[in-house]
């Protein structure tokens, strides 16, 4: 079987409104991604996810869509679209767009319609609410004039379609051909496990579990996929598409990615996971034992940055960790999402004046949910000026950036070979290069306790969860280390590429101690 080019490939998050503005209007934009194509390229990724860029209110950061075969003023042209596309493709980058199917922005012309009375049948009104909570805390239910309600899973300003009217499914395929059409190699789907509600809409006693849900995961949402795989498979080139599927296991996460339905889907027990080595090994074993094609993600920008996840009390300990979980991910089998600013070792920025946060979830929550502007805080490029390079000078970002972001900007990082930058840069070239040596399968050397290591042919990988040193397993050479080794051990907090050494031979074998 020929290997999709998605199925080990790196695949680098870019959140659009925070990663570079060019328009010099303090947020981020499509031109702003083109000028940082390169050094996305020098970075070593094999693709970049848009995420939306469409009209939008913003109500929540673009995933409020009012025209879904547009580009916002804000965010530029189709122009710049187009020429993104090209750009990224001469420089042998992929390029995945964001769809928004579970909702769209009140600002829709279908919503609009529906107000007025008109085509309701395209969302979900009814004349009382049930007990449904909002994923952005409140009720799932808001209003209108004459009395009737609507479903919104998030903010009031994202109704949700109804999935099981025909049109809704027709124009959502309409949409990917759209943009298929204009040359993306595929789609990052938003809240996938959402779409269909269970009929009648029951009460649920507990939101938490999304296992038996009325509200997640119905199984009606996998004939759609059935539809999208269908015509991405009648594309040339090797289209996929991505789902953002929350559940509560790996099971039933496999169900998405069944070989009729999508490509890949976020393994989110892998950022779920604790600093735990137990933890890393069941998430793994899990992982490879249920879904054909993993996916392994640490950090995006929904969630605390892992430096800080990681970091406890102690910054220097959260960098080192998360510089040791990322030598582990691009170890596994299968493909990895970078969320940007992790190649700086950004950090989440927890401090931000409640007058400047915009996450809906901040404000639904009446302050009481921090929300996730911390971890979209705009990319420091350089060390200097208003916006440390994120904008043209003399233009603040829509997010204030702190101090710190400074010695953490590209230009401080840039040719130290200490740094962060230089270190993701090192392991995506060094994974480059042994991705073609390696087989899929991965084998677990030993069950050492806190002392995580496996090996996928030459390749031995070694991550240290512990509080003292360990012995390195046997080996030929260091290929990389994620900080700097204790003579012949490996120090708590650090991870290790070693080549493993000739009369040891690879066993070839799948899974492993549990
Ligand atoms: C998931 C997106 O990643 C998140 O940012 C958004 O708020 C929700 N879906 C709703 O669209």
């Amino acid at each position: 079987m020929d290997i999709p080019w998605w199925r080990d490939a790196v695949v680098y998050e870019i959140y659009v409104r925070s990663f570079a503005d060019a328009s010099g209007d303090g947020v981020g934009d499509l031109a702003g991604v083109r000028e940082r194509l390169p050094y996305l390229r020098d970075l070593g990724v094999d693709a970049v996810w848009l995420t939306p860029f469409y009209p939008s209110p913003m109500a929540d950061g673009g995933y409020d869509v009012a025209d879904y075969r547009g580009v916002d003023p804000l965010f530029g042209t189709h122009d710049d679209f187009d020429a993104l596309v090209a750009e990224a493709h001469g420089l042998g980058l992929r390029v995945l767009v964001d769809i928004v199917p579970n909702h769209s922005s009140s600002e829709h012309p279908w919503f609009q319609a529906a107000l007025r009375g008109e085509g309701r049948d395209r969302y979900i009104f009814r004349d009382r609410p049930n007990n449904w909570q909002s994923t952005f805390s409140g009720p799932a239910w808001t209003q209108v004039d004459d009395g009737s309600w609507y479903l919104h899973l998030f903010a009031p300003e994202q109704p949700d379609f109804d999935w099981r009217n025909p049109e809704v499914r027709a124009e959502f395929l309409d949409i990917l051909r759209f943009w298929l059409d204009k040359g993306v190699d595929g789609f990052r789907i938003d809240v996938a496990m959402g779409l269909f509600k269970a009929e009648g809409l029951p009460d649920v006693d507990d939101q938490s579990f999304m296992s038996v849900s009325p509200i997640w995961g119905q199984p009606e949402v996998h004939d759609v996929y059935r539809d999208w795989r269908a015509l991405l498979d009648s594309y040339p080139g090797q289209r996929m598409a991505v789902g953002e599927v929350w559940t509560d296991s790996l099971d039933d996460l496999a169900l998405y990615v069944r070989p009729d339905e999508l490509h890949q889907s976020f393994n989110f027990a892998w950022l779920e996971a604790p600093w735990s080595a137990t933890a890393f090994r069941k998430v793994i074993n899990d992982t490879v034992a249920t879904v054909p094609f993993a996916t392994w993600v640490l950090s995006n920008h929904d969630v605390v940055r892992h430096r800080t996840r990681y970091g406890t009390a102690d910054p220097g300990t959260g960098l080192a960790r998360a510089k040791a979980a990322l030598l582990t991910t691009l170890a596994l089998p299968g493909s990895t999402y970078l969320y940007q600013g992790e190649e700086l070792g950004l950090p989440e920025v927890e401090n931000l004046p409640p007058e400047v946060r915009q996450d809906p979830v901040f404000k639904r929550s009446g302050g009481r949910l921090p929300g996730r502007d911390g971890c979209r805080v705009p990319i420091p490029w350089s060390g200097k000026g208003d916006s440390y390079g994120f904008a043209p000078e003399g233009v603040k970002p829509w997010l204030p950036q702190p101090p710190e972001f400074a010695g953490l900007s590209v230009a401080a990082q840039a040719g130290d070979p200490s740094s962060t930058l230089e270190f993701y840069r090192r392991a995506l070239a060094c994974r480059r290069e042994l991705v073609p040596a390696v087989p899929y399968e991965l084998e677990w050397l030993e069950p050492a306790g806190d002392v995580l290591v496996f090996a996928r042919g030459p390749l031995v990988c070694a991550l240290n969860c512990g509080t003292g040193p360990a012995p390195l397993p046997p080996h030929e050479d260091v290929l990389l280390t994620s900080g700097p080794l204790d003579g012949g051990a490996l120090p708590p907090d650090t991870a290790v590429w070693l080549r493993r050494p000739v009369s040891q031979p690879a066993r070839g074998a799948r899974g492993g101690p549990g």
